[in-house]
């Protein structure tokens, strides 16, 4: 199977595998498990930050950082198709109670003035008062997006002149960093939580991190604990984490490329609407007068050996680790086969 559904869907090859036999292991309840704690270092490092914290998914790095910067009834101010709020399971509302103030673009972006209009800092006491502003890069649902550092750096700054701070949804930042072509501390830099998957274009089996000042990690670690997030002899998953930090990295550019290949012979179809790439995630839309329906869709293409994930006519390509050159151009002949 060709499987395009997600850059979740990796499994770890030799060296990585040989990275988790081989590494030192303790108990990281208790903070002595040295390769733990040498993933943290690495990723706080990478990212600019003083501390990271290793978090078993990313949702629950997300969920943590929503708790150790808000309170029950405050409010977030963040786009309206971001991850932290749509597919989350609720949490959000569930475990850190907070609810939620969108705002709309196509491409995940949040201007300054968009930000101010929705900032709400108030002695009233009909008003919820914003705790955080939370930003997505690259942004999922708006087609795996990099978003404009100067426009993101206005708007937090913006946020930050009344006392807000911001969390960044780094999912997939090691794909804005490399379509970018900047660092990812540069990328970081304004936010005082970040959170990165090392189990998507990274290919890490699982994990991410969670990094920001030593305060707040602190605050975070115990909030792991009692999110059920504490594991003992992590080790054992945090070196394929520490392995795809330093390896994983510059090979996204491949993704990318594979993504816009893909996106360029698509859009010769008439029965398709692609949107243009920026990074590893390429959607495109059936036409609605099309006789197949979605899941005829992706039903037919799993039978040529594609899977592939759509919702509403709309389908997402993610490009990771485990597709090749060869596995693209199979791919692609199966799409043009099928339409
Ligand atoms: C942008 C974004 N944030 C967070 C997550 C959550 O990651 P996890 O699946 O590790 O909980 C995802 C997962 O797809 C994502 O795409």
């Amino acid at each position: 199977m060709i499987d395009l559904r997600s850059d979740t869907v990796t499994r770890p090859g030799a060296a990585m595998r040989a990275a988790m036999m081989d590494a030192p292991l303790g108990d990281d309840v208790f903070r002595d498990d040295p390769t733990v704690l040498a993933l943290e270092a690495r990723g706080a490092e990478l990212l600019g930050k003083e501390a990271g914290l290793f978090i078993p998914t990313g949702t629950m790095a997300n969920q943590i950082a929503l708790r150790v910067h808000c309170r029950h009834g405050d409010e977030v101010v963040a786009h309206r198709r971001c991850h932290i709020f749509n597919y989350e399971t609720g949490a959000a509302a569930a475990l850190a109670g907070v609810q939620w103030r969108p705002i709309d673009s196509d491409d995940g972006s949040m201007s300054a003035q968009a930000v101010a209009a929705e900032l709400r800092i108030s002695q009233d006491t009909h008003v919820a008062n914003t705790a955080l502003l939370a930003f997505e890069n690259t942004h999922n649902a708006c087609g795996g997006t990099v978003l404009d550092q100067a426009l993101l750096e206005a708007a937090v700054a913006c946020a930050a002149a009344q006392g807000v701070p911001a969390h960044l949804d780094g999912a997939r930042l090691a794909n804005a960093a490399i379509a970018s072509e900047r660092d990812l501390a540069e990328l970081a830099a304004p936010f005082a939580t970040v959170s990165l998957c090392l189990s998507k274009g990274l290919g890490a089996p699982l994990g991410s991190l969670l990094c920001g000042d030593a305060q707040r990690i602190e605050r975070a670690l115990r909030l792991r604990k009692m999110y059920g997030g504490g594991m003992r002899q992590a080790g054992v998953v945090a070196a394929a984490g520490l392995y795809a930090l330093n390896h994983h990295r510059e090979r996204l550019a491949e993704d990318h490329r594979r993504a816009s290949q893909m996106a360029e012979a698509l859009a010769r179809l008439p029965a398709l609407r692609v949107e243009a790439p920026q990074t590893n995630l390429l959607f495109f839309e059936l036409a609605a007068d099309h006789p197949l329906s979605t899941d005829g869709f992706e039903a037919k293409l799993a039978q040529a050996g594609v899977l592939i994930h759509g919702s509403e006519r709309r389908f997402r390509a993610v490009f990771h680790l485990d597709i090749d050159d060869d596995d693209l151009e199979r791919a692609l002949a199966a799409i043009q086969a099928l339409l």
